[in-house]
């Protein structure tokens, strides 16, 4: 298929699938995101989970890309990484994280924004124990976001760390585990018909959360 501007100027959908009012809202955003995850569970998104993640170094350039959401605790949403990795780095210069799901079969976004926090190192173990070995040892084997020469230098340490692992346990590294994000913000993004779509702002004051409609 020819790629002209023209083609990528002509890619347009309506959104017509459901509306989002002030009759919906739930009071407390963490059950109106889990209410609305439970329903792109149900309605077989692709990745449901699949969240972008942006940081921000203290030079003020945003850094984004993807990671999974792997649970919703009392304090907020939760993802596993590399601690060393740049993002690592970056939430150690600067806390302040934002977050976004796109779930186009439902026609919706999610976004939230907050600080990171790294969780406990129980609840990163608990989780790196549950993954497969093959996912375990490649936490071992790879220096997230670090220049490397070639895919051999991965595929040499996987034999070297399968060889160590045979001959003593295999432990989390210290440098991966989980980060929760304590949400100030969250919006909630209904498409709707010409553009004229549904948002939901919820900022946490000291009284409560406020919520208020926002012009899209
Ligand atoms: C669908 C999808 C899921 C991903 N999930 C994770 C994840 O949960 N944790 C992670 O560290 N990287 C994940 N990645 C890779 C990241 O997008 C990114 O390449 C990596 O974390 C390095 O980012 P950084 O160099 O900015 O630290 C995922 C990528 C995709 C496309």
């Amino acid at each position: 298929m020819e790629m002209s501007n023209e083609h990528i100027a002509a890619l347009r959908k309506e959104y017509l699938l459901k509306e989002f009012d002030e009759s919906h809202l739930l009071a407390d955003p963490y059950n109106q995101f889990k209410l609305w995850f439970k329903e792109a569970i149900e309605s077989e998104v692709n990745e449901p989970n699949a969240m972008m993640l942006a940081t921000a170094s203290t030079n003020g350039q945003p850094h984004a890309r993807i990671v999974l959401l792997k649970g919703f605790d009392h304090e907020g949403p939760v993802f596993f990484t590399n601690y060393q990795s740049d993002k690592g780095e970056q939430i150690k210069e600067n806390n302040k994280v934002a977050l976004s799901f796109f779930w186009p079969e439902l026609e919706r976004q999610v976004r939230i924004e907050g600080t990171a926090a790294q969780i406990h190192p129980e609840q990163s173990d608990e989780y790196f124990y549950s993954r497969p070995i093959g996912s375990q040892i490649g936490a071992h084997v790879s220096p997230q976001s670090k220049v490397i020469v070639n895919r051999m230098f991965l595929e040499d340490r996987v034999r070297e760390f399968e060889k160590l692992f045979s001959e003593q346990p295999l432990l989390r590294p210290e440098h991966w585990g989980g980060y929760v994000v304590k949400p100030h913000l969250f919006e909630f993004w209904q498409g709707r018909s010409s553009r004229l779509h549904d948002r939901f702002l919820f900022s946490r004051k000291d009284t409560g959360w406020q919520i208020e409609r926002l012009a899209p």
